[in-house]
This record gives structure tokens, sequence and C-alpha cells, in this order.
């Protein structure tokens, strides 16, 4: 039998592909005879239009104020936005999308120590209370716990392994885990949620040189997958079909158990009163300074309550 792997004939599923490729090519051709000039044409309008000074000015007017989606500033931050586009010949359409939106209502944090005093961790961002938006995970469910904290590193499966080699459980405890950027936040809920951690905190671990940030908090989602929880994979047009916070689908993309956001100052408080006993020798120098065996952990009061909206946020398209 011949073999078509030693012969010089091309193996024919390569052939097949590459035909296919062409004719993609060909037809893309075909139908958008100009597109590459009309690319060329609006990176000439955005360069030409932009400076340096322009540019910092946009930036400075779009950070100003808080615009989380689905509230009057946003609207208005659309309007910037067109305005400046239409100045530049730019035809813009406006598109309302219907969405569920999750929005901080409240959240407190405070140590109880084994003498009976309590100490609450301030939650705003120095410098900044009030004219930012609360730190918070957005589609995080609401909850109030008293639990020991545990640090769990990146909250990863091999961190977890760690841990479990070192005879130490997240069952009915507050997973402390600082981020890892490549590591989405859904996951790390559902890795801790899936182990029995009533809830979850998240801090950003800066290099330790730069204390400049270490009162700043990084805010995000948890929610599994993109876009609209009640539209998955096709959007929430005004008046289109949409499922009921209810359905398996929408449920599965919410994580288990609640989650905040907190600085790397509130992590460092909250890591001191870590009993070293749970800490595997290879992380004890990112939570240095933990009680030792025999002292009571101090207990975390994690509250968090947020707020879910079927809210009209706005897109638009040039
Ligand atoms: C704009 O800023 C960048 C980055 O600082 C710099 O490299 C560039 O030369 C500047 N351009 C002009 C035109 O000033
Ligand atoms: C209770 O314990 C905490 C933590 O060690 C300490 O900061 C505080 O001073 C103690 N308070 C009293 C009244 O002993
Ligand atoms: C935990 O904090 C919440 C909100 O501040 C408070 O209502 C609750 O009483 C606290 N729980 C305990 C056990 O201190």
């Amino acid at each position: 039998m011949a073999d078509y792997k030693t012969s010089n004939l091309p193996n024919p599923i390569f052939s097949l592909l590459f035909l296919t490729f062409l004719c993609l090519l060909g037809l893309y051709f075909v139908r958008h005879p100009h597109s590459h000039s009309q690319s060329i044409d609006f990176q000439q309008v955005f360069l030409s239009s932009a400076t340096n000074s322009t540019l910092s000015t946009y930036l400075r007017a779009l950070t100003l104020h808080p615009h989380v989606a689905g509230t009057p500033p946003s609207l208005r931050t659309l309007h910037y936005v067109q305005t400046h586009f239409t100045s530049l010949s730019l035809r813009t359409h406006t598109h309302s999308f219907d969405a569920l939106l999750s929005y901080p209502l409240h959240a407190s944090l405070s140590l109880h120590f084994p003498n009976a005093t309590s100490l609450t961790l301030p939650l705003t961002e120095p410098g900044h209370s009030g004219r930012v938006v609360d730190p918070y995970h957005a589609y995080s469910p609401s909850g109030s716990f008293l639990a020991v904290p545990v640090f769990v590193n990146y909250g990863r499966r091999e961190d977890y392994r760690a841990l479990h080699a070192f005879g130490v459980s997240v069952r009915g405890c507050v997973a402390v885990a600082r981020r890892r950027g490549d590591l989405p936040r859904s996951a790390v809920v559902a890795a801790a949620a899936e182990r029995g951690a009533v809830a979850v905190l998240m801090y950003v671990d800066g290099d330790g040189k730069d204390d400049e940030w270490v009162g700043g908090v990084e805010r995000g989602t948890v929610m599994g997958g993109l876009g609209d929880p009640l539209t998955p994979g096709w959007g929430g047009d005004e008046g289109g079909e949409r499922l009921g916070v209810e359905d398996g689908e929408v449920k599965g993309r919410f994580p288990a158990v609640p989650s905040m956001p907190v600085s790397a100052q509130n992590a460092r408080r909250i890591l001191r009163w870590v009993d070293r006993a749970t800490v595997p020798e290879e992380w004890r120098e990112t939570v240095s300074g933990t009680v030792g065996t025999g002292t009571r952990p101090a207990l975390l009061n994690f509250t968090y309550q947020v707020r879910m909206l079927a809210n009209t946020a706005w897109g638009f398209l040039i």
C-alpha cells in the first residue's frame, strides 16, 4: 500500500484546506473590494484628528467621573464620544441594550480578635472618598459571614493541592487570594466555592517596593462569560428574547459564593491574623507576620450586599 506521507504528493487534507482558504479569500475580496483602503482612511482620520494634547484631554474628560453602565453619567459619556466622532464627520449610530447589571449597595469588613475587640477595615480608597465607584465585584451574590480567613495564594488548583498536602481545608472559611492577571476572577471564586469556602476576598499584590498604590482596589466582574447574563450569546437588544434570572443557563454564570475586592493594605491587615499553621512554607514570605500556632486566629466579619437591576445600557457603532 502506498504511504502518502513518504511520497511527494501533497497531503489531500491540506490541499483541501488550502483550496477552501483560497475560495474564502476570493469571496472576501469580491464582497469587500475596497475594505483595505477604507480601513486606511479610518486610520488616517483618527491619526490626523488627534494630537498628544487632545488625546490627554479626551482621556481626562472620560475618566473624570464614574460612568458605570446603566447610570446617567454613562449616557453623558456616550454623548461626549458621539459629539467628537460626529465633529470628525464620522456617521454614528447609538443603540440601547437591556441588560441585567449589578451595583454595590453595602459592604463591610471587620476583624474580631480573641480578646473580644474588633477592628473595622476602611473600604474606601485613600483620597477618593465619594468620587469613585465603591469597590465591588459585579454579579457577586450578597452574604454575611463570620469566619476564619485562609490564605489560598492565587487560588489555583495547585494552590489547593498545596493546602491539602499541608492538611488545610478552606471549608467554612473566607478564602483570601492574591490576583493573577491570567486567572479569571470567576474561576478563583468557583475553585474556592467548590472546596466549601463561604466567601472570597481578592487583592492585587504590588511588587512590595512601590507602596503608592497599596490602598488601591481592583474592581471587576465575577460572572462567567461575557455580556448580559440574561441573553447569553445573543445580546440584549430592546424587546428581544431574554431568559429569566432563575433559568439554569443564567444561574450557572453567577458565582455560588460572595466575593469582594480589597486593597493590598487591607489584605495585609487580614493576613497578619491568619494562623501560621495554615500557611505552607513556600508562601510564608507573602504572608509574613502571621500569628503563630496556639493563638486563636482572628475571625473576619464579611458582609456584602449587592443590587441586581435590569437596566438599559448604551452602546454605539460608527
Ligand atoms: C506623543 O507622546 C509620545 C509618548 O510620550 C511621544 O513618543 C511622541 O513623540 C509624542 N508625539 C508628539 C507629536 O509630541
Ligand atoms: C485585643 O487584641 C488586639 C489584637 O492583638 C490588640 O490590638 C488590642 O490592643 C487588644 N485589646 C485589648 C483591650 O486587649
Ligand atoms: C458583621 O457586620 C455586619 C455589618 O456591619 C453587622 O450587621 C453584624 O452584626 C456583624 N456581625 C458580628 C457577629 O459582629
